[in-house]
């Protein structure tokens, strides 16, 4: 496995070593977590597809306990833009690990973090940033700044938009809202209203943040119209909300330029960051403009807004070197080539949406097309609302000869070899 190279398969998938450990794991985690599909499979009467369990990962390969090689097409749920395991991330963890692993938040900070800072305010042309563990995080320290700057507690998200599952940001998720939301309904609150996603806007009265993805990424790989991004923000500005992009899924590359709201020249008031961010290091970020971070007032000895783990020294570190490869390797750019040129070639198999490596491509039963595309040694997982698409998030270091052999299986599995 040199994290450009195909898949190798030594044993049936899921291989012996897999499924011991998922027998291990449906032993002691909750079960909602983990999906058994043997179990559900079985009742179905048709073949066993539990998980691999993965153990080792490099670039856009992933190795599972039995020594079984994957080409990633997900770069895990769209973590690994710099590559699973980037070296030069690697390093900075260690150099950093051995130095200082935790600093105290907001009590005594350290360096990493306000050169972490001083590079995502560089980068996103905002002031004042707020950082977190999760994507979740990151959305929630914006909707907290937006209700602050606005006076105002309403909140307007979109159908099909996913920012989390923690309670303030499930509270405006709509995705998938049956399943995710339904139990909790009576503790979500009554301030977020919905509205078609890339359609009419509806009157602002009372709302204070605008939360939207500029791509919608689990809700389908959707886009919304040229012009759309725009309206919303002269919407804002005659409403006096905060306009919030969700760039957790979308943030550095994945579409093909730096943020996807550039495409559309739309600037944010608060902007959220996370997954990619840091190579493989759970944290996030949530940057806004001066006007709307001041809204929060100099801290009075107490921080208003913090946790344990903020801005964590070796997240910080780890952010700082993905961000410079990502510069050094113009992975940009290479999102942009390598998407228009898989989305060339998946087009001749269905529909494609989405921009830069961030593609869904429409295709009969996504989700059988994921389990089959396992058995041949590649990671992909459907998305959207009814699992519509087979969604396409690699590495951005993935090569054209990893890509090539994922449409090489799809060309067969849909009888278009
Ligand atoms: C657009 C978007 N926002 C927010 C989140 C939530 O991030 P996390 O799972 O790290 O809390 C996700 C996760 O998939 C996402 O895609």
């Amino acid at each position: 496995m040199d994290g450009a190279s195909g898949p190798l398969l030594k044993t049936e998938i899921p291989g012996p070593a897999s499924r011991g450990w998922i027998d291990r794991l449906a032993l002691r985690e909750c079960p909602a977590i983990t999906s058994r599909r043997a179990r559900r499979a079985a009742a179905l009467g048709v073949a066993d597809d539990d998980p691999i369990v993965w153990d080792e990962a490099l670039g856009a390969n992933v190795q599972d306990v039995d020594g079984n090689v994957f080409v990633d097409l997900t770069a895990g749920f769209g973590v690994a833009s710099v590559g699973h395991r980037n070296p030069a991330v690697v390093a900075a963890a260690q150099a950093q690990l051995s130095r200082l692993p935790h600093a105290m938040g907001d009590a005594f900070p350290d360096p990493q973090r306000v050169r972490l800072l001083e590079a995502l305010a560089e980068r996103t042309g905002l002031d004042h940033g707020i950082l977190g563990s999760s994507g979740s995080d990151a959305v929630e320290a914006a909707l907290k700044t937006a209700r602050l700057a606005s006076g105002r507690d309403g909140v307007l998200a979109f159908e099909g938009g996913y920012h989390g599952l923690s309670y303030g940001a499930l509270a405006a998720s709509h995705y998938k809202h049956h399943d995710f939301r339904t139990p909790f309904l009576g503790q979500l609150g009554d301030h977020v209203r919905w509205a078609p996603f890339g359609g009419e806007i509806p009157a602002l009265d009372g709302v204070g943040a605008v939360l939207v993805e500029p791509i919608q990424g689990r809700g389908g790989v959707r886009s919304p119209p040229a012009g759309w991004l725009q309206k919303l923000r002269a919407a804002c500005d005659q409403a006096g909300a905060a306009l919030i992009f969700d760039e957790i899924y979308t943030g550095f590359g994945r579409t093909g330029v730096m943020f996807a709201h550039q495409r559309e020249g739309v600037r944010p008031d608060l902007l959220c960051v996370g997954k990619s961010l840091a190579g493989g290091f759970p944290i996030s970020a949530c940057m806004g403009s001066r006007a709307v971070m001041e809204a929060w007032g100099a801290s009075k000895g107490e921080a208003l807004h913090t946790q344990t783990f903020l801005g964590n020294p070796v997240g910080a570190a780890m952010a700082l070197a993905a961000l410079k490869f990502i510069d050094d390797e113009r992975l940009v750019e290479r999102s942009a080539t390598l998407g228009a040129w898989l989305k060339d070639r998946l087009s001749a198999l269905g529909r494609v949406r989405g921009e830069g490596l961030m593609l869904g491509l429409e295709a009969p039963d996504p989700l059988g097309l994921s389990r089959a595309l396992l058995q041949r040694g590649f990671i992909l997982l459907p998305a959207g609302l009814r699992g519509e698409v087979l969604a396409f998030t690699p590495p951005l270091v993935i090569t054209e000869g990893q890509l090539d052999g994922v449409v090489t299986q799809l060309q067969a599995l849909l009888g278009r070899s």
